[in-house]
């Protein structure tokens, strides 16, 4: 079986040595050496002008944390079409989420539909999603959110060292970013996070929030444990002298891929899409290419030894947990016919093809599928 996810982590004797700093202080926690080493260095290669880099326990962690140190309560947008962590997340710090949908065009929060809610709700902020790691301009929802005075953060979760098409690293619009390093992550550390946000007292104010509220002893906000481990940074540290190799490998295996199916079907991915580190390669599936529904698809690929995985499905608004019995059709047409192609950072040219193939066929295509 070709897996959906192989991930490329430093091996031990890679990042065991970073170790050795945190064992001569007996320090492996609450910022120890190789946290704030990681915290420099990713300071130093990703954050964009006046922001700094936060290690956080996950993603997901980060922007509960960021939610609280913000002080946020009541209502907040969220796309619906998103992974589930993005509304646990606000529902981790005791907000609600209010499901926006997204636009066919950017497959990320739709300008008009945001500003619809925010004429007709009072909304505490707005969390926007880079959809699998595409690195777009969103300054349009930036504006829309100045305009109404409401807090802006952005849940970058798959997009670390990608590029926005300007050609600055993504981590530098919104209020702050917040970035995943989980395992099937490309900047993947096992389990993980990274918030870029503003020096100063924005940053302790985060820094607070992941320490369970505490300042110099004493409970000041909200607050949860957030912090990253010394093992994690250690990872993460080892992880500093591949991840440019790794992200420029996707990318060519990107682009084979790209050529290669446009050749056989519409493939419509979001129109300046910047250079995402393409932790996957998403498809959306057009109904003139395969008269399979997306499952059928998707179980057809396995049945020929590929593991495809449908993602950011079932759109937030129509799961249980969360229904609010909103129709939010351009979320729910993309969640039903997405599916995602794996990449690796050390994927080969004859992996690459034998996805492509496997793919085709699954689709049902009739006509030879060679170059
Ligand atoms: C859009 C999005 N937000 C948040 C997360 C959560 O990140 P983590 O797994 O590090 O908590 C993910 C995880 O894949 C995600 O895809």
């Amino acid at each position: 079986m070709i897996p959906f996810i192989r991930p490329t982590l430093p091996s031990p004797e890679a990042w065991l040595p970073f170790l050795r700093a945190s064992y001569a202080a007996r320090y492996f926690s609450n910022g120890g050496p190789c946290a704030r080493q990681l915290e420099a260095a990713l300071t130093q290669k990703y954050a964009q002008p006046q922001r700094e880099a936060i290690l956080v326990s996950s993603g997901t962690s980060g922007i509960t944390a960021a939610l609280l140190a913000l002080d946020i309560h009541g209502p907040v947008v969220v796309p619906a079409f998103t992974f589930p962590a993005t509304a646990q997340a606000v529902l981790a710090a005791g907000c609600t989420p209010v499901f926006c949908d997204v636009s066919l065009a950017t497959w990320e929060l739709d300008p008009q539909s945001l500003t619809d809610i925010l004429a007709n709700q009072t909304i505490q902020a707005i969390i926007h999603v880079r959809a699998f790691g595409f690195c777009q301009d969103i300054t349009s929802i930036e504006d829309i959110a100045a305009a109404h005075t409401v807090p802006l953060l952005v849940d970058a979760a798959a997009a670390l060292g990608g590029r926005l098409p300007q050609g600055p690293y993504a981590g530098g619009q919104g209020l702050l970013e917040i970035f995943s390093l989980h395992a099937t992550k490309v900047f993947g550390i096992g389990e993980g996070g990274v918030i870029f946000a503003p020096p100063g007292r924005a940053a302790e104010k985060i820094r607070t929030a992941i320490h369970f509220g505490l300042e110099n002893d004493a409970v000041v906000g909200r607050g949860v444990n957030g912090k990253l481990s010394e093992f994690g940074a250690a990872v993460g540290l080892a992880l500093l002298a591949n991840i440019d190799d790794f992200i420029a490998h996707r990318a060519h295996r990107a682009r084979h891929y790209a050529s290669r199916l446009a050749a056989h079907m519409a493939l419509a991915h979001p129109e300046a899409p910047g250079a995402p580190p393409w932790q996957s390669f998403p498809v959306l599936l057009d109904p003139l290419d395969t008269a399979l529904s997306t499952t059928q698809v998707v179980a057809a690929c396995k049945d020929r030894g590929l593991e495809i995985k449908r993602y950011y499905h079932p759109a937030l608004h129509t799961q249980r947990c969360f229904a609010s019995g909103a129709r939010l059709p351009h979320s729910e047409q993309l969640a039903n016919r997405m599916v995602c192609l794996p990449i690796y950072s050390d994927m080969t040219v004859e992996e690459n093809e034998s996805v492509i193939q496997i793919f085709l066929h699954s689709l049902g295509m009739k006509k030879p599928i060679h170059d």
